[in-house]
């Protein structure tokens, strides 16, 4: 949600800068901006959508010799996307770049407009630099205005400002949103609100922590944390490579991601595997002792994983679960036991509302873990112990390999509790890791299935919306195929149980309706099956997804006939992925950024 970079450096920093958005331009993208400090010089463009616009409004811009900058990518949050509203926000004689929510921003634009300062912006962030600035009218020194201004400001920020009157630095501030502070041996300095932003450019770097603040120039670093104390620079080298960020080749990345399951699920399991166990290096089995209960939470896709895995853990481990969505868990004052084993589940490891939950947990004294595809991300950071999905960047902002990888995760977890509760026995757990193993094999796109839904997709481009339905463990699938399909292709649909349509939605059934069924041949294929006939009596158009031919269908997506549940599962996310990309294609969207939507929501 927003992407923030900074340089300071003696090469060309515009390009620098724009580079670093680009990276980072799925996390936001209605609008972009930058401002450059250059011999004491400010300039400053900024335009309205797709960084592309960015980039031509600032071709005869020249940024070489000793340059500060500072840019955004923008996600609106207050005030529409236009250009006014877009970052860097500016007062007499500064710029900021923010990410995140002031929530105490009215209260201080009030004060500031009484004492004559005009606003050019609906923004939250515009507050920031004014308030700097009037601290700075009272008698502070730059550094000094900063800090009171931050000690002031209320919510969750990432801060990037830079000011004339200390021409060579960036001042900088974290709490709640993520920044990352980088360093080369060329001497430069960055900074990035992801690391995607700062690979290939520098080689260490500080997560900074939150209440962490400070200033950067071209030579020194000045960090302090929330006690307002010196802090050390804990530099920490940067790994991420370049390579896995590419389209290579594939038309969008959400169509490389999808292809690149098979490949990161061997990944996901690798050296986690052995003939009767699951091995988690990263886990101490005392993290389970006296646990008699686990709690799964998370947001959208993450959340449907974290639904999935409760029908997992109850089947294979014999552990009762409770499974939250993150934004609802962290206001409802829940009741939490410190029996209870509490899971996060993220892919960025930065959603506001699931990293708040943790933070509950922590309060609450609760042991906990964090299912996660970013290394070093906050959650990683705050939880007891972590584990690594492995999927790689995820750049479409529908998430895929996430979820896949995620899904393997949780599945091996399953069996990993199992074998410390004793619930399954030795040959039970070798025949699931037998069926763990064949996961890659089955998620490898076959060509022909990619074709006939690119054939098919073109019949449901229209209609009065569709129900995604499943029963069991393909009720969360059906939940992640419909919100696939709505985030990518603005049409309207729905994940519901197979077994609750007569209880209501059955009403809407017409050949306009379009369901998509889930009809696993392993998981209580006749009870769904009599729940699609019900459908099909009352004339919705349906297309089901299985193993087995089905008469009562309109369209038919056939999968491989497989001996194990999970494995249908597995295909079938496949297939439910490629029928909402090539609907997405149809319909002209832009798959990878869909509108509305940020990669990574970092405000609650
Ligand atoms: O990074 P997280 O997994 O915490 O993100 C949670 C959701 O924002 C995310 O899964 C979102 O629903 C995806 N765009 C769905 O494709």
């Amino acid at each position: 949600m927003c992407g923030i970079v900074g340089y300071i450096g003696s090469k060309d920093a515009k390009e620098i800068l724009l580079d670093g958005l680009k990276e980072l331009e799925y996390r936001g993208y209605d609008s972009a901006g930058i401002s450059l400090l250059c011999d004491g010089k400010f300039s400053y463009f900024k335009a309205v959508g797709k960084l592309e616009n960015l980039v031509q409004k600032m071709q005869k811009c020249s940024s070489n010799g000793s340059v500060v900058g500072i840019g955004h990518t923008r996600w609106a949050t207050h005030g529409k996307p236009t250009e006014i509203n877009a970052h860097p926000h500016q007062a007499s004689r500064s710029f900021v770049v923010h990410n995140g929510i002031i929530e105490n921003y009215q209260a201080i634009k009030k004060e500031l407009q009484s004492s004559g300062v005009v606003f050019a912006s609906q923004t939250d962030t515009e507050v920031i630099v004014h308030l700097f600035e009037s601290f700075v009218k009272d008698g502070l020194s730059d550094y000094e205005a900063f800090e009171k201004c931050i000690d002031t400001l209320e919510g969750a920020y990432a801060i990037l400002l830079m000011t004339k009157s200390s021409p060579d630095t960036i001042y900088f501030a974290k709490h709640g949103s993520p920044m990352i502070l980088g360093i080369n041996e060329d001497n430069e300095k960055f900074f990035g609100s992801s690391d995607a932003a700062l690979i290939g450019k520098c080689s260490q770097v500080i997560y900074l922590e939150d209440g962490d603040y400070g200033c950067v120039t071209s030579d020194s670093i000045t960090l302090y944390n929330k006690e307002h104390t010196r802090a050390e620079l804990a530099f920490v080298p940067l790994t991420v490579t370049k390579l896995s960020a590419q389209k290579d080749g594939f038309r969008y990345f959400m169509e490389k991601e999808i292809y690149e399951q098979s490949e990161v699920i061997s990944d996901t399991l690798l050296g986690r595997l052995s003939d009767d166990m699951i091995v988690f290096d990263e886990l101490d089995e005392a993290l389970f002792d006296g646990i008699d209960e686990i709690k799964l939470c998370a947001c959208g896709t993450s959340y449907h994983s974290a639904l999935a895995a409760s029908y997992l853990f109850e089947r294979l481990s014999k552990i009762r679960v409770s499974v939250e969505i993150a934004s609802e868990f962290r206001y409802r004052e829940p009741l939490m036991s410190q029996n209870t084993l509490f899971i996060v589940i993220s892919q960025s490891g930065e959603t506001a509302d699931t990293l708040e939950t943790l933070k509950m947990a922590k309060k609450a004294a609760l042991r906990s873990l964090v299912i996660c595809n970013v290394d070093n991300s906050s959650m990683v950071r705050l939880a007891d112990a972590s584990i690594l999905t492995r999927a790689g960047i995820e750049k479409g902002v529908a998430s895929t390999k996430a979820f896949a990888t995620q899904m393997m995760v949780l599945w091996m977890l399953s069996i990993y509790v199992a074998k410390i509760r004793q619930s399954l026995t030795s040959k039970q757990i070798s025949d699931e890791i037998n069926t763990m193993r064949e996961v890659s094999r089955v998620t490898l796109v076959k060509e022909g299935m990619h074709e006939r839904i690119t054939r098919l997709s073109k019949r449901y481009l229209h209609g009065h919306g569709f129900f995604f339905i499943g029963r069991d463990i393909f009720y969360p699938l059906a939940l992640e195929g419909a919100l696939k399909l709505k985030e990518i292709s603005y049409l309207h649909a729905e994940g519901y149980p197979s077994g609750e349509m007569k209880h209501g939605p059955i009403a809407l059934a017409d050949p306009e309706l379009f369901t998509i069924a889930l009809m696993p041949q392993h998981m209580l294929y006749e009870k769904t099956k009599s729940n699609i006939e019900e459908l099909s009596a009352r004339d919705s158009t349906i297309c089901v997804i299985s193993s087995i031919e089905f008469d009562k269908a309109d369209d038919f997506i056939a999968l491989e006939s497989h001996g194990h549940y999970m494995l249908e599962f597995f295909e079938m996310m496949i297939a439910l992925q490629l029928l909402s990309m090539q609907i997405a294609i149809r319909l002209d969207n832009d798959v990878d950024m869909p509108r509305n939507l940020a990669k990574s929501v970092t405000v609650e």
